[in-house]
């Protein structure tokens, strides 16, 4: 069976980087992206170093993005960044409710649907995460957690969600080498899809992230319902995550 989306292979560094590593991972990539297959192949980085991905990535296959943003468009918030800010950046992209925002920093479910909708009034694509912990999974709880995570995502409608992207990322499988089985993705990707579906926005991209190697890649790409990949960790060896774009 063909699958019809556009595959899509994004990085996500984290609080990962300097000036000096970053140049030498995105000459990498840049020279050998063409190598990498017909994936779209993109990068979140700190707020930092996104004038550095736009030095070095404008006119590359490579598109980039944020791993944050506000909710607010602009105002009084010390410390925050808007959407507006990130396009002028050149940004594409932004993650929306990534497992450690919602777990360190109390994101909840309502603020990542708000993030995604500033991002979108923005011309930014919102990737937005959502997975389950190991006690969810452990009591039978999966798509009741990945349900409600969801909810007030589905609620932006029909329109907003055609132009986003929902990465399903367990959080047991982040970053701890366990990477949940083709088979376990497959089947929350299905649920996603389901829901997706339902609001007539059945076409959206479902990335799936945790622990994504080279090795594994592959297997969970073969999945129907899973339509690439959010890397971590091996995001940040060129060799390691171009061979995942060309899985
Ligand atoms: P990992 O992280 O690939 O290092 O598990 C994925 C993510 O948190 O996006």
């Amino acid at each position: 069976m063909s699958h019809t989306r556009k595959r899509l292979v994004m990085g996500n560094w984290k609080m990962h980087g300097s000036f000096a590593a970053n140049a030498a991972l995105l000459d990498e990539l840049v020279a050998e992206a063409p190598q990498a297959g017909d994936a779209e192949v993109a990068v979140c980085a700190p707020f930092p170093y996104l004038a550095q991905l736009q030095g070095t990535l404008a006119g590359s296959p490579i598109s980039w993005g944020a791993q944050d943003v506000s909710i607010h468009t602009q105002g009084a918030y010390t410390g925050e960044v808007s959407a507006g800010m990130l396009a002028d950046f050149g940004c594409t992209w932004v993650l929306c409710g990534h497992s450690e925002r919602r777990a360190l920093h109390g994101e909840t479910s309502d603020q990542v649907a708000a993030k995604a909708a500033t991002a979108l009034a923005a011309g930014l694509t919102p990737v937005v995460c959502v997975g389950e912990t190991l006690d969810d999974r452990d009591g039978d709880q999966v798509e009741c957690v990945i349900g409600d995570q969801l909810e007030p995502v589905l609620a932006l409608g029909t329109e907003a969600l055609g132009r986003l992207v929902i990465a399903y990322e367990p959080v047991w499988a982040i970053g701890t080498g366990r990477t949940a089985t083709p088979e376990q993705a497959q089947a929350v990707h299905a649920f996603i899809r389901q829901s997706l579906t339902q609001q007539g926005a059945g076409q959206v991209r479902i990335l799936y992230g945790g622990s994504v190697k080279a090795g594994n890649a592959a297997s969970l790409f073969a999945q129907p319902d899973i339509d690439g990949a959010l890397v971590g960790g091996a995001s940040l060896v060129a060799q390691e995550f171009l061979n995942i774009a060309a899985a």
